[in-house]
């Protein structure tokens, strides 16, 4: 089976077919997500806050998430891969998001990026889209602006849905091929999702949209304090746990390894 690509995503809104988007930091959970023919993939700056150790996705650097995405290529050869640029990659200039662009597209292959913004950055967005790069849009809560946004709330509500609708516009006119709406009012994502003709993917947006995208340790039970707006389909934290407690007890009992898991 050949890559997701835009254009599949693209006919699946025009067939009214949902479809899911997980985040994905390495290769092992790759190829588990190609198992599960999962057909897209954001190498999301969440990686800060879910793989190493940051508070938030600000501290993530190009430099840190250019590996990540590599690993997720090589490891899952059909979904759409999409990397997150992080934050201070290319807010200065259309100069500065081009050589993230063409640093992610060559050192990790992927096959499209993420930028959080409205119309402050839709030069950067056609930019990118000029030189043949896809871009993905990312509105309504952007977490690489939470200290702007004053926390993790909900946006949009009131007056403020109709800067989001612009936004939105904005963004399908300068070409992105769908955006991200995270933790917005559902009747609002519901709109948007109706009125413009590119995939709109939610999280945290009710069940109105096109796609839904979750971050992965929150859809296994990994994280400690998921969001309100996630579930957890497994619970692999405490599987996890008794496995390593079971096999810690092992090694000091002296029962592992066993003669069949032995040389001689
Ligand atoms: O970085 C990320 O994981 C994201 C998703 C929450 C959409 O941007």
């Amino acid at each position: 089976m050949s890559r997701t690509t835009i254009s599949d995503l693209a006919k699946k809104k025009k067939r009214g077919e949902k479809w899911a988007m997980l985040t994905c930091y390495e290769q092992v959970t790759a190829s588990v997500f190609e198992d599960a023919q999962i057909p897209v993939l954001l190498v999301g700056d969440s990686a800060g806050n879910n793989f190493l150790g940051e508070e938030n996705t600000i501290p993530v650097t190009v430099d840190e998430l250019i590996p990540l995405a590599r690993a997720v290529v090589r490891g899952n050869s059909t979904a759409l891969v999409v990397a997150d640029f992080p934050f201070g990659s290319y807010e200065s200039s259309v100069t500065h998001a081009l050589e993230t662009g063409v640093r992610f597209f060559k050192e990790a292959k992927v096959q499209a990026v993420k930028l959080e913004g409205g119309q402050r950055i839709v030069p950067q967005i056609q930019t990118l889209i000029a030189a043949g790069i896809p871009v993905m849009g990312h509105l309504g809560l952007t977490p690489q602006s939470v200290h702007a946004l004053g926390g993790f709330k909900v946006q949009g509500r009131g007056e403020d849905a109709a800067r989001i609708k612009e936004d939105a516009r904005a963004l399908q006119d300068a070409g992105v091929f769908a955006i991200v709406l995270e933790l917005v009012p559902a009747e609002l994502a519901s709109e948007i999702s109706k009125e413009l003709s590119i995939p709109i993917i939610g999280i945290g947006a009710g069940a109105g949209t096109d796609a839904q995208v979750l971050v992965w340790t929150d859809l296994m039970g990994l994280t400690k304090n998921p969001p309100k707006f996630a579930r957890a389909y497994a619970n692999l934290r405490s599987s996890m746990k008794e496995a390593v407690e079971a096999w810690k007890l092992d090694v000091e009992n002296s029962t592992f390894p066993a003669e069949d898991e032995t040389f001689h």
